[in-house]
């Protein structure tokens, strides 16, 4: 906020009391904050002709996105996504919401954006670490999509290091359209949505035990590894997918392994409560190869035992 919302207020001539800003970082992502936002907004006489603004990384689109979600019975939200996560995935799809004790993005609603405006330098002022658990979201993006673009994304990785202008400009096009594509064809995650939870059910257990401690990308990264490794025990994938998004997680510089003081019955339990359980079952979105999910004709859900989840962890440490 203090970097680009307070200019952006006044480019937009704005007035800075109309500008709230939150704590960064996912502890914000709560109903209470979502409550604290909304009582300022009627406090200071928001009326159903306001646009919500939301300047930030994830966090901050989800709760202000949830914020206009609900605000008078929605209002809409224009997002300005400063992260390299929020500008390929984040802002794009209309998913907003908060977390709860019992887990993440439990409450929450699905709010298109108006408009999605990503000025590419910004990502130049991110903590490399940020800019990391981004590109964790485009292997993601990489690895479900086709040899292609994961081989165009591990070419380039050099380049997106040193932060250079083209090959991030390229790097965001082709991640927004990826994102793009499969939303329009899903957008409430009834089926092929569901693919881009990839690496997602062991990534959000992992991001909850370590309370949010750690980085949404890093855990889907390490929860990556861990779901090639299911998909290979149960011999949905060859055993070289694992060697594969191993191989790309390191030419990334992205984490691979499970924290060592996190006890894999944690992790599984923590699984529990993700939104991708149904009728009490997790589901996970597993590749067979990459550019491939499996379970493709019964909607992209696949359910584990939990010895293959708890073994899949162990060999991750
Ligand atoms: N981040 C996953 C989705 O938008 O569906």
């Amino acid at each position: 906020m203090p970097l680009y919302g307070i200019p952006l207020a006044r480019r937009l001539g704005v007035p800075e009391t109309d500008c709230l800003t939150i704590v960064a970082g996912e502890s914000s992502k709560t109903r209470s904050e979502w409550a604290r936002l909304t009582d300022l907004m009627l406090e200071r006489g928001f009326g159903r002709d306001s646009v919500v603004v939301a300047v930030g990384g994830g966090v901050v689109g989800d709760l202000a996105g949830f914020v206009a979600a609900t605000y008078m019975r929605g209002v809409p939200v224009i997002q300005v996504p400063t992260t390299l996560l929020a500008m390929i995935d984040a802002s794009i799809g209309g998913k907003t919401g908060v977390d709860t004790d019992a887990g993440k993005n439990l409450v929450g609603a699905f709010h298109e954006p108006v408009l999605v405006l990503a000025d590419l330098p910004v990502l130049r002022t991110l903590p490399p670490a940020e800019f990391r658990a981004g590109l964790a979201e485009a292997l993601k993006h990489g690895l479900i999509t086709s040899t292609g673009e994961l081989d165009w994304l591990l070419a380039n990785a050099a380049a997106l290091a040193r932060l250079e202008l083209p090959a991030l400009r390229e790097l965001v096009r082709r991640h927004v359209a990826i994102k793009v594509r499969v939303v329009k064809r899903d957008m409430h995650e009834a089926g092929v949505r569901k693919t881009l939870n990839f690496g997602h059910t062991i990534g959000h257990a992992i991001e909850s035990v370590s309370n949010y401690a750690m980085l949404h990308g890093e855990c889907v990264a390490i929860g990556m590894l861990a779901e090639a490794r299911i998909a290979s025990a149960m011999r949905i994938a060859a055993p070289s997918l694992v060697d594969r998004v191993r191989a790309a997680l390191d030419a990334l510089g992205l984490p691979s392994s499970v924290p060592r003081q996190m006890a894999s019955d944690t992790i599984l339990a923590a699984t529990r409560t993700d939104k991708k359980a149904r009728a009490g079952a997790v589901e996970y979105a597993l590749l067979a190869d990459v550019g491939q999910i499996a379970a493709a004709d019964s909607g992209y859900g696949t359910s584990v035992p939990d010895s293959v989840v708890v073994d899949a962890l162990n060999a991750s440490r």
